[in-house]
């Protein structure tokens, strides 16, 4: 599977002080990390100073690449009524 077929975020845990690649194409095979056999893409690099959680785009839609920022959500363009209904329905 290609990174942005998933049209969901990937949390990853990043540790502290390490370099973690995060495609940016969406060729990648191993998904969110760059593929040096696929990927055409500069990846982005991340690197933190505390043992951290994020959540990486893996449907293309972010505004914030390469990190999730809601827009995959399908419930985005709802009412607060509609959004409510629909999570009640998908629970039954
Ligand atoms: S997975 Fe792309 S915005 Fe959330």
């Amino acid at each position: 599977m290609k990174m942005f077929q998933k049209q969901d975020c990937y949390v990853i845990t990043c540790e502290a002080d390490k370099d973690y690649l995060i495609c940016q194409c969406g060729q990648t095979r191993c998904p969110p990390f760059h593929d040096l056999n696929n990927c055409r893409c500069e990846p982005h690099r991340l690197n933190y100073s505390k043992k951290s959680m994020q959540w990486i785009c893996g449907c293309a839609k972010s505004a914030e690449m390469p990190f999730c920022d809601g827009a995959h959500n399908p419930r985005n363009d709802m009412g607060i009524w509609d959004a409510i209904k629909d999570i009640f329905h998908s629970a039954r």
